[in-house]
């Protein structure tokens, strides 16, 4: 796994856009995995800021998304399929026929999921995952305990997740319990995986995803069995720790490295 420190969100964000630019400029028909929550919104914005200014083309791109919270439509505020929307596809020239969300209303979860896990693989497996990270060290919705094989599935949600992401929504009791996700399984048959996390709530998830054993309590330290992981993070989130100095010098070190 290589870990990247950025001194802020800023740097954090723009080096991950890089990293999304570079597969693009190689592969123009990549498949990209997309992340909702607030941490990924920078490096949507400076995606969208790079197609504006003619950088960057999305036409032959195809994405699918992590996770959506069951029983929001897709024309709900909190829905992730809205949040993509409005922070990403509709700056962008994602063809809509191209865009994966996995659907929080369909009238069969199993037989939807094994369909989600169908297309992706037809259209030749998702080149580059973009990931959070929760406060518990869940990625996409992978709460603790989650099987490290796991495939797409409904999980219910945590009470710290369910906690956490309160703030947007009008009252707690609105955020869904349920939400269909990726599994780790599925995550990590991406070719390659890039997790950004920034600010002190992220340090001790981080540290225990990095640097802690690989366990089904922090799912995103299964990111330590893939073989193509990056985790890009800001001074906070980097906080906690311990092996700071080493990936400084790995990252000084590497020829090739990009520079935001
Ligand atoms: C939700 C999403 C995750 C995301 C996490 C952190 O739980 N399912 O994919 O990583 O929130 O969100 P934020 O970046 O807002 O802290």
């Amino acid at each position: 796994m290589e870990v990247v420190i950025r001194q802020n969100y800023n740097e954090m964000s723009k080096l991950a856009a890089q990293m999304v630019a570079e597969l693009l400029n190689t592969k123009p028909n990549a498949v990209l995995g997309m992340a909702t929550g607030s941490t990924p919104l920078g490096l949507y914005q400076e995606l969208v800021r790079m197609y504006k200014q003619g950088q960057l083309d999305f036409s032959r791109v195809m994405t699918f998304n992590l996770d959506e919270y069951v029983g929001l439509p897709g024309n709900h505020p909190q829905s992730y399929a809205y949040f993509m929307q409005e922070n990403f596809f509709r700056h962008v020239n994602v063809p809509a026929q191209n865009i994966n969300v996995p659907s929080g209303t369909t009238s069969n979860y199993p037989a939807f999921c094994d369909w989600y896990e169908k297309r992706i693989a037809e259209c030749g497996g998702i080149d580059l995952q973009i990931l959070g990270i929760g406060s518990d060290g869940h990625i996409a919705f992978n709460e603790p305990t989650s099987s490290l094989s796991s495939r797409t599935r409904l999980k219910t949600l945590s009470k710290q997740t369910i906690d956490d992401n309160a703030r947007f929504f009008e009252r707690r009791e609105d955020v869904p319990v349920y939400a269909i996700t990726m599994g780790v399984g599925t995550i990590l048959e991406a070719r390659q995986l890039l997790l950004v996390a920034s600010g002190k709530s992220k340090a001790s998830a981080i540290a225990q995803a990095v640097e802690g054993p690989v366990t089904s309590m922090v799912t995103a330290s299964a990111l330590q069995l893939h073989r193509d992981a990056t985790v890009i993070v800001d001074e906070d989130a980097a906080s906690e720790l311990t092996m700071r100095e080493y990936y400084e010098f790995i990252y000084a070190a590497k020829p090739a490295a990009p520079r935001a």
